[in-house]
């Protein structure tokens, strides 16, 4: 598949889904086979592939490969193993809402294609699976264009500041806060990007650093306590970040650290926008509090790329989202629009 970057997150080989292994970006590239849809749960769960956008791609594979896995004749047992699939691939990260978004777009191919034959259904699960891999990117590309709109009131170049990897690797490809940044680096806007780290998981310093540098777009690494010095000193003009869940009040959740970013551009009166497809909008729920928040292993706070600096006596937390408010948020860009606030109102109409 094209994904008119230099990254490629995952390969549908016809049989099985090859995720690039994230968790040991950007000196190791190497891809995990995965042949069954439980290794595509636990790929997800362990952070082999992470972002929601790709999330939900791989689920959607993970369903399609299961399909696969189903060797039995009667349709009523491949209902069952179906469904039993569906839900453990839903279990396996709670945050992102691509994640059941795609597999209910995939249990609404079962149940279309239900009338017809078990080998015509599993061949209906991969070609959706496909369709929404090609989409994804069409709507990150789209996105892009959108977001360029959003800063067209900045004169000159753009100084962005980003947290996490909302980026190719992110998504199925070009990603959503990174293809903001992409498309506005193509109309040459972008001065520089200041990426933060990301701690405990290092997705910035490690994989949005790695995707900037080749594409050639400037950027430069910080920690994450040095963004309100950036701010402070005029080195951001715009801060643009992903989001995992968007409530149907503009609520956003995104990587834990993104909050604190948000109450600071909004003390230092800078936009803060947030990137992501309609499809991360959860409708189902009126505002950030009823996002459930992924708590992940405390071993990833105790380690660094698998040193150990804090002793296992030491009790550590290790919330991996946070919930920024609406209210502090000047845009949510999205592949249909750049919607505006009021976000309950301006949400509710593209719906
Ligand atoms: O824990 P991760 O790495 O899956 O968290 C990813 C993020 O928070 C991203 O910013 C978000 O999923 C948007 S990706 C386009």
């Amino acid at each position: 598949m094209e994904t008119d970057s230099k990254v490629q997150t995952l390969i549908w080989d016809g049989r099985s889904l090859m995720l690039i292994d994230q968790r040991k970006l950007p000196f190791i590239k190497e891809y995990v086979i995965c042949d069954t849809y439980e290794k595509v749960a636990v790929a997800i769960k362990d952070m082999v592939v992470r972002g929601a956008p790709a999330i939900g791609v791989s689920a959607a594979y993970g369903a399609a490969i299961a399909g696969m896995q189903y060797e039995g004749v009667s349709k009523k047992d491949f209902t069952r193993f179906f469904e039993k699939a569906v839900s453990f691939l839903a279990a396996s990260r709670p945050t992102a809402v691509n994640l059941s978004w795609a597999l209910k777009k995939m249990k609404e191919v079962f149940i279309k294609y239900e009338h017809l034959g078990i080998e015509a259904i599993k061949k209906k699960l991969i070609d959706e699976a496909k369709l929404m891999e090609s989409e994804d990117i069409s709507i990150n590309k789209k996105i892009g264009e959108n977001g360029t709109h959003a800063f067209k009131n900045f004169k000159g170049k753009v100084k962005i500041l980003t947290h996490c990897n909302a980026g190719a690797l992110a998504t199925a490809g070009y990603g959503t806060a990174l293809g903001v940044i992409r498309s506005l680096a193509l109309i040459d806007k972008i001065k520089h990007v200041v990426v933060d780290e990301t701690r405990p998981y290092l997705q910035g310093a490690r994989l949005t650093a790695w995707e900037l540098y080749q594409e050639k777009i400037p950027f430069f690494i910080i920690t994450d306590n040095m963004a309100a010095y950036m701010m402070s000193k005029g080195e951001v003009d715009g801060v643009v970040v992903g989001a995992d869940r968007i409530a149907s009040n503009g609520d956003s959740a995104n990587k834990i650290g993104t909050l604190g970013l948000s109450i600071l551009a909004s003390y230092y009166r800078i936009p803060f926008f947030i990137a992501a497809p309609i499809s991360t909008i959860d409708m189902n729920i009126e505002s950030g509090t009823e996002i459930p928040i992924e708590e992940r292993d405390g071993r990833e706070v105790r380690e660094v790329m698998g040193k150990k600096i804090i002793s296992d006596e030491m009790p550590v937390r290790n919330p991996s989202f946070d919930v920024s408010p609406a209210e502090n948020i000047t845009a949510i860009i999205t592949e249909k629009k750049v919607i505006l606030p009021p976000f309950k109102e301006n949400i509710r109409k593209l719906f």
